[in-house]
C-alpha cells in the first residue's frame, strides 16, 4: 500500500473534522493524501489545517489559473489510485448521482477513470430520504464504494443513521479498495472486439400463466442479462436481446424482443439464429401449467387447486445441440449451494462451452441487486472474479468471449 495515492475530497459537513485525523491515518500507512476541499467544506476546517496534515496543497477551485497550470484538474482526478470522499455530503452524493460539474469536486468525480470511496455523513432524515437512498443506489450501480454511516448520536442532536464513519474504519475500507482492481475500463471505449458478429441474449424471467391473472415465475430482473446485451452491442456486435419481463429499460443499440413464456422466448431465439455466440442469462421457469385456465380460478369449497406442471423446453440445451449451433454457447448457472459442483454438471449436461455461475443466496444480495460475484466455469477449468458492479462483469465477459472467439473454441 505504501506510495498509493489518495485523493480526498472534504465535502461540508461537521464531521469534516474527522477527516483531519483520517489525513494523519492515511499517512501514516505510507500514502500519498491530496486533499480537494469544498466551499462549504471550507466553512468547518480550514485549508491550512489540511496542507499542513497532507504535506501538499489544497485544492479548491475548479477555474483557478495558478492551479491549472500546476496541474489540470482532469489530470488531478486521474493521478490518485484511489478516491475517496469524507465526509460525502448529501448534496455531494446527489451531485455525483446525476452527473454534475459545476465545482472541482463534482468535475473530479465525473472525470476520474479510478474507484470512489464515499464515507456519507448527514443528519439522518436527510440520509433516510428516498432521495439520497436513489442516489446511493445509484453510486452503488456505477460501482461507488460505500463506508458506512453508521448510527449515534449526531451533532445536529438527533439520533440514528447518518454519522460518518470513523477515521480507522475508513482506512480499513482505503485498504480493501487498495487491495482490488481501483481502475475502472471506459464503458464506451471498449474495443470493438465483438464487431462484425452476431449476439443473442437471453435475459429476465420468464412467466407461464396459470389463469389470466396469475403465474408462475423465478425471481430475475435482468439486470445481468441487459448488461451483458449492452456491452456486446458496445463492443460492436449486432444483439438480438429476447427478454422476459422485466422493468429494466431496453438496451441502446439492441434489437429487443419481449416476450412472455418459456415458450415464446425459444421461438425469438430460434427465429433470431444464426448468431455466432449465445448467451443464455435468463432465469427461465423450469415448468409450466399444463392446461392454463381461461378464466380466473375461484376458491372454493373444494379446496386448493392441483396445478397439473409439464417441462418446459429447455432453451440453452436446445441452442447448444441445435443444427444452426452457434461457434459459443453460454449458460448461467443461479444456485444457493455447492455453485461449482452444480455449475460443472450444467455445462456437461447442456453441451455448453462456458457457465457462468454465481451464488443467489438471499445473504449475497445478488438477486435484483448491481453487483455479482461470479465464477467462470469451462471444460478448461474454473475461473472466479471479485465482487463486480453487473455492468463491469457483462464488460469483462464480453472481453473474455472475444478472446474464445479469437481462439477458435472454449
Ligand atoms: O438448469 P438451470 O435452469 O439452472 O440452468 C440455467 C441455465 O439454463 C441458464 O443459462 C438459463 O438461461 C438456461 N435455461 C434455459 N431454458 C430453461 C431453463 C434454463 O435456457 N428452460
Amino acid at each position: 500500500m505504501t506510495g498509493k495515492r489518495i485523493l480526498l475530497i472534504v465535502g461540508g459537513g461537521i464531521a469534516a473534522y474527522k477527516s483531519l485525523d483520517l489525513v494523519r491515518r492515511l499517512r501514516e500507512r505510507g500514502l500519498n493524501v491530496r486533499v480537494v476541499l469544498t466551499e462549504a467544506g471550507a466553512q468547518f476546517v480550514t485549508p491550512l489545517s489540511l496542507a499542513s496534515l497532507s504535506g501538499q496543497e489544497v485544492h479548491q477551485e475548479l477555474f483557478s489559473l495558478t492551479a491549472e497550470a500546476r496541474m489540470g484538474h482532469i489530470e488531478l482526478s486521474r493521478d490518485a489510485d484511489l478516491v475517496v470522499i469524507a465526509p460525502a455530503t448529501a448534496d455531494l452524493l446527489a451531485k455525483a448521482a446525476h452527473g454534475h460539474a459545476n465545482d472541482l469536486a463534482s468535475t473530479l468525480l465525473l472525470a476520474t477513470d479510478k474507484r470512489v470511496l464515499a464515507a456519507p455523513s448527514m443528519n439522518l432524515r436527510m440520509w433516510l430520504h428516498p432521495a439520497t437512498q436513489r442516489n446511493v443506489a445509484t453510486l452503488r450501480g456505477d460501482g461507488m464504494i460505500f463506508v458506512g454511516p453508521g448510527d449515534g448520536a449526531m451533532a445536529c442532536g438527533e439520533f440514528g443513521p447518518g454519522r460518518m464513519s470513523e477515521p480507522l474504519e475508513i482506512v480499513a475500507a482505503v485498504e480493501a479498495a487498495l487491495a482490488g482492481d481501483t481502475v475502472i475500463p471506459l464503458p464506451m471505449a471498449q474495443p470493438p472486439v465483438l464487431a462484425g458478429l452476431r449476439v443473442i441474449v437471453t435475459s429476465g424471467p420468464t412467466h407461464e400463466p396459470i389463469d389470466p391473472v396469475r403465474y408462475i415465475a423465478n425471481r430475475s430482473s435482468g439486470k445481468q442479462g441487459h448488461a451483458i446485451a449492452q456491452a456486446a452491442a458496445n463492443a460492436g456486435a449486432s444483439v438480438v436481446l429476447v427478454s422476459g419481463p422485466v422493468s429494466v429499460p431496453d438496451p441502446a443499440g439492441v434489437q429487443t424482443v419481449h416476450v412472455e413464456t418459456a415458450r415464446q422466448m425459444l421461438e425469438a431465439v430460434e427465429a433470431a439464429l444464426p448468431a455466432d455466440i449465445f448467451i443464455g442469462a435468463a432465469a427461465v421457469a423450469d415448468w409450466r401449467v399444463g392446461a392454463a385456465l381461461v378464466e380466473k380460478l375461484k376458491k372454493g369449497a373444494s379446496g386448493p387447486p392441483t396445478l397439473g406442471l409439464v417441462e418446459n423446453p429447455d432453451i440453452l440445451a436446445t441452442v447448444a445441440s441445435h443444427a444452426r449451433r452457434p461457434r459459443l454457447v453460454v449458460g448461467f448457472a443461479a444456485e444457493t449451494e455447492k455453485v461449482i459442483d452444480h455449475a460443472q454438471a450444467k455445462l456437461a449436461r447442456k453441451k455448453c462451452d462456458l457457465i457462468v455461475a454465481n451464488d443467489v443466496s438471499p445473504a449475497t444480495g445478488v438477486m435484483g441487486g448491481d453487483a455479482n460475484t461470479v465464477h467462470l466455469v469451462s471444460k478448461g477449468g474454473v475461473e472466479t472474479w471479485p465482487t463486480l458492479p453487473k455492468a463491469e462483469v457483462a464488460q469483462r465477459l464480453i472481453a473474455e468471449l472475444a478472446a474464445l472467439m479469437g481462439e477458435g473454441g472454449a
